[in-house]
C-alpha cells in the first residue's frame, strides 16, 4: 500500500486547483440512469469513487464514456440491462446506494446490496427506504440486499425526513423526479450538492422548487431526457486546503473555489484568525497573525461540516488556547485524535466532543489513515509539523482528493508518494 512523505515546516505559497466535488458527482453519475438518453458531466473529479460509480453504472449496462481526453468530461447512457448493484461493488463505496432510487423510478424494481457501515459508522439507509415506501415502492430486505418493487410505478407523497439525511434527500429527490403527481419532500438536505443535483435534474426536464431550501416540491414526469451539466467546486476540498495554508502560515489562492457554498467555514476560519477572501478566479486563504481556539459543532448544511471536522482539528492544534470540537453527525468520526496526538497534539475527547489545546508545534511521526478525512487530516498535521511524517494507508485519501501530493508540492510543501 502506498505511503506519503512529508518533510513538514514549509508555509504553504501559491496556486491550488479545486476540482469537481465528489459529493455532487456521486449523485449526478446516478442520475444517469434516470434517462435513456446521453448526460453529460462536465468538471469530472478524478477519483477512486468515481471510478467505482461508473464500475456500478456499466455493469447496469450504462455505458460511462469519457468525452475529454483528460477523463474530466463524462457521457452516462443508455438501457439498463440489471437492476442489481452487487456486494463485492458496494461493499466498497457506500454511495451506492444511490442507484436505487433511479433504478426504483426508471425500471420498476431494484436490488441493491445494503452498504455495510464504514469506520466513521453504522450509517443505516432506512431513511432512504421509508422515504421510497412513501412513494409506492415495497421493499424487502433479505440475504444483505434491499430488494425493492413498484410494479405500477411511484406515486408522489408528502414526506418528511426525520434527519435532514444528504444521501436519503438525494434517493428520493431522484425517485420523485418519475412519480405520478406531486411530492412534498420536507426537511431536505440543504448541502450545494443537492443544489446541483436538482439543477441537473431540471436540465433534464425534471419539475422542481424549492432547490436550495429544505423543502422541495418535485411534480413527476413521464420521462426525462438527456443534458449537459458541470459538477459544482469541492467545498470540502476548498476547506482542506485552506486548513492547510492557515496552518502553515501560508498564503494560497484556490481557484475555481465559491465562497458561497463555504456555509460555516469561512465565518469560523475568520474567527480562528484566517483571512477568506473572494480573489480574481476564486478564494485567497492565508493566515493573518497567530491562530485562535474556536469551538465549532458539526451541523446539517449550513452549519460547519462534519466532513470539514478532522482538518479544522488540525488547525486548532497549533492554535493559541483550546477549542472545543463536538461531532454531531457521525458517531465514531475521532480516530484521527490518537495518530494527532502522537504527533504532539493535545486533545481529549469526551463522548462526542474534544477538547483540543493548542501547543506551539507538532512533530513528525508516523501515522495509520483510518478514512477519508481523517488520512486528510494527518496529511496536513504533518505539513505543519517539524520533520518527518509519514502516512500509512494512503489509498482512503485517493477516494475523495485528487493529485493531493503534486497540489500541495507546487505550493511548496516537501510531500512525496512512496509506492507500497
Ligand atoms: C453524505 O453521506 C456524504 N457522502 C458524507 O461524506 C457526509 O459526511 C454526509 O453526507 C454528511 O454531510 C456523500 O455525499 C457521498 P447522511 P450520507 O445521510 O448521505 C444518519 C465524505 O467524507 N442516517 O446525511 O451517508 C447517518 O448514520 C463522506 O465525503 C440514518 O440514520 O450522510 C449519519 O449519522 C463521509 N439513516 C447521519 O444520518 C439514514 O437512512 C448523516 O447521514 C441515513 C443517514
Amino acid at each position: 500500500m502506498d505511503r506519503i512523505l512529508i518533510r513538514g515546516g514549509q508555509p504553504l505559497h501559491g496556486e491550488i486547483p479545486i476540482g469537481g466535488a465528489k459529493n455532487a458527482a456521486l449523485p449526478l453519475m446516478a442520475a444517469g440512469l434516470l434517462t435513456a438518453e446521453r448526460l453529460v458531466l462536465t468538471n469530472v473529479p478524478l477519483l477512486a469513487d468515481v471510478h467505482t460509480m461508473a464500475a456500478l453504472l456499466r455493469q447496469h449496462g450504462i455505458a460511462v464514456e469519457p468525452v475529454t481526453n483528460d477523463g474530466r468530461s463524462l457521457s452516462l447512457g443508455g438501457a439498463i440491462g440489471s437492476v442489481e448493484a452487487p456486494y463485492d461493488i458496494v461493499r466498497k463505496m457506500r454511495a451506492s446506494i444511490l442507484v436505487l432510487g433511479p433504478l426504483l423510478a426508471r425500471m420498476g424494481e431494484a436490488r441493491v446490496s445494503l452498504p455495510g457501515g464504514c469506520a466513521i459508522g453504522t450509517r443505516p439507509v432506512d431513511l432512504h427506504l421509508k422515504g421510497l415506501e412513501q412513494l409506492g415502492a415495497v421493499i424487502r430486505l433479505e440475504a444483505g440486499y434491499v430488494h425493492a418493487a413498484a410494479p405500477r410505478g411511484l406515486a408522489g407523497a408528502k414526506v418528511v425526513l426525520p434527519f435532514a439525511s444528504v444521501g436519503a434527500t438525494e434517493n428520493i429527490l431522484m425517485a420523485a423526479s418519475l412519480a405520478r403527481g406531486t411530492t412534498v419532500l420536507a426537511n431536505a438536505a440543504r448541502e450545494p450538492e443537492i443544489g446541483d443535483l436538482a439543477l441537473c435534474l431540471v436540465a433534464m426536464g425534471a419539475r422542481i422548487e424549492g432547490i436550495g431550501t429544505d423543502q422541495l416540491t418535485i411534480e413527476g414526469v413521464a420521462a426525462l431526457h438527456g443534458a449537459t451539466h458541470p459538477i459544482i467546486p469541492d467545498r470540502i476540498e476548498t476547506g482542506t486546503y485552506a486548513c492547510a495554508a492557515a496552518a502553515t502560515g501560508g498564503a494560497v489562492l484556490l481557484k475555481g473555489a465559491r465562497l458561497d457554498h463555504l456555509g460555516a467555514v469561512a465565518r469560523i476560519l475568520r474567527e480562528a484568525g484566517v483571512e477568506v477572501e473572494d480573489a480574481p478566479g476564486g478564494l485567497a486563504v492565508r493566515r493573518l497573525n497567530g491562530l485562535h481556539g474556536v469551538d465549532v459543532m458539526t451541523e446539517p448544511y449550513p452549519g460547519f461540516p462534519t466532513d470539514m471536522q478532522a482538518q479544522f482539528m488540525v488547525l486548532m492544534s497549533v492554535a493559541d488556547g483550546a477549542a472545543m470540537v463536538t461531532e454531531t453527525i457521525f458517531e465514531n468520526r475521532f480516530m484521527h485524535v490518537p495518530e494527532l496526538n502522537r504527533m504532539g497534539a493535545r486533545i481529549n475527547v469526551h463522548g462526542a466532543s474534544a477538547i483540543v489545546r493548542g501547543v506551539a508545534s507538532l512533530s513528525g511521526a508516523p501515522v495509520m489513515a483510518t478514512d477519508l478525512r481523517a488520512s486528510v487530516s494527518l496529511i496536513l498535521a504533518g505539513l505543519a509539523a517539524r520533520g518527518e511524517t509519514v502516512v500509512n494507508r494512503v489509498y482512503h485519501l485517493d477516494r475523495g482528493y485528487e493529485a493531493v501530493e503534486q497540489k500541495l508540492a507546487a505550493c511548496g510543501a516537501e510531500i512525496e508518494r512512496i509506492p507500497g
